[in-house]
């Protein structure tokens, strides 16, 4: 068990606090969402106060009988935990019955944060093949965004939400949006691991004040087929990260945790079976000089969420996705 109140608090973009290291639920097709709510309900009495969960993870409604349980028997209270869900891309139009469906099936009266999943309302079904393509797929209209984006602020003033989050973005699309918002968003979720860094992403939201929240931040060895190619590097192999996991005697995976509170992203690691040694990363000793930049040396542009299912008709490939020279890829309306 970690006490809740030793794990440090980060500072969101729009003001508020939250923990500074959550657990993600993302159990893909390889743990059931009765795993992954028996380690929800593990994870709140080891000492986690914050949870990453989303409607597409299709296990809100297990986890929120966890939630639940956990309130009825006086575990936490709701106020104690930071709970963040996300829109999926099938849900843009309509945002308010994407939020009350995660609050019914959470359980939890309202939500801490809600986050458009990707910018850009392209669906494809849960478990689908890599080349599966959805005819209806468009690319990025900045239009299209801000009226995802008006949505959440609408629930905000209704109090159904508490902060917004956006995720899956790029530098272009930022700066296409942020100045038309009116409530800014409070933490953008994207891959950081480190074989990929994103350290101008990275820059980019310390700059504008968006707290970065790192996902697959072990580099997610369990993630779904569509998302393996077979050039990927496995970060928790990485030498480097061995000997210095070797040198604190404790998993590579503590390693890369203490190295992104270390540069000031929160990272959201999944567990079923390691969720307390993950929470207690963030309240034991923190990674040298010396250390974090050897684990810097590791960047090696290893993108895991390729994102292939989400493209367009015209789209060349998934690098179209991610905006790599600057411009945003076919937008319709810049
Ligand atoms: N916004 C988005 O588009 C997006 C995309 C992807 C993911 N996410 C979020 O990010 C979360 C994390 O990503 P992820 O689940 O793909 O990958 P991850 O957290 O990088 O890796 C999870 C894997 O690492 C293993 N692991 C965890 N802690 C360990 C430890 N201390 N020692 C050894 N192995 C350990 C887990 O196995 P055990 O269960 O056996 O410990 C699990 O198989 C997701 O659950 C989800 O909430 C968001």
């Amino acid at each position: 068990m970690i006490d809740p109140k030793t794990v440090p608090m980060m500072r969101l973009g729009d003001g508020g606090s939250i923990p500074c290291l959550g657990m993600g639920t993302f159990g893909s097709d390889r743990v059931s969402p009765e795993e992954v709510a028996g380690a929800v309900a593990g994870g709140i009495r080891v000492g986690y106060r914050l949870f990453d969960c989303a409607a597409c993870y299709g296990n809100e409604e297990q986890i929120g009988r966890v939630f639940r349980e956990a309130f009825d028997e006086g575990v936490v209270k709701r106020e104690d935990l930071f709970i963040m869900t996300k829109v999926w891309n099938d849900m843009h139009r309509e945002v308010e019955k994407s939020c009350l469906k995660s609050i019914k099936d959470l359980q939890c009266d309202y939500l801490d944060m809600l986050f458009i999943h990707w910018p850009f309302p392209n669906y494809h079904a849960p478990f689908c093949d890599v080349n599966s393509r959805n005819p209806d797929s468009r690319p990025f209209s900045v239009e299209e965004f801000l009226d995802t984006y008006r949505q959440i602020e609408a629930l905000v003033d209704k109090g159904l939400v508490r902060h917004i989050g956006i995720s899956n973005m790029t530098i272009p699309k930022m700066n296409a949006v942020l100045d038309q918002l009116r409530i800014r968003p409070a933490a953008c979720e994207s891959e950081m691991h480190p074989c990929f860094q994103q350290q101008e992403l990275l820059d980019y939201l310390t700059a504008h004040d968006i707290l970065p929240v790192g996902y697959m931040p072990l580099g997610s060895p369990r993630r779904p087929e569509r998302d393996i190619e077979p050039g990927d590097i496995a970060d928790m192999q990485m030498p480097e990260l061995l000997e210095i996991a070797k040198a604190h005697g404790v998993h590579p995976a503590i390693i890369c945790l203490k190295w992104a509170l270390g540069r000031g992203v929160l990272p959201i690691p999944f567990s079923v079976h390691n969720y307390e040694a993950n929470l207690r990363a963030a309240v034991t000793e923190k990674l040298t000089e010396k250390e974090m930049a050897a684990i810097a040396s590791l960047e090696r542009g290893n993108r895991l969420v390729k994102g292939q299912v989400f493209l367009w008709e015209g789209a060349r490939d998934w690098h179209d996705l991610w905006d790599e020279d600057g411009v945003i890829v076919d937008c319709t309306d810049c």
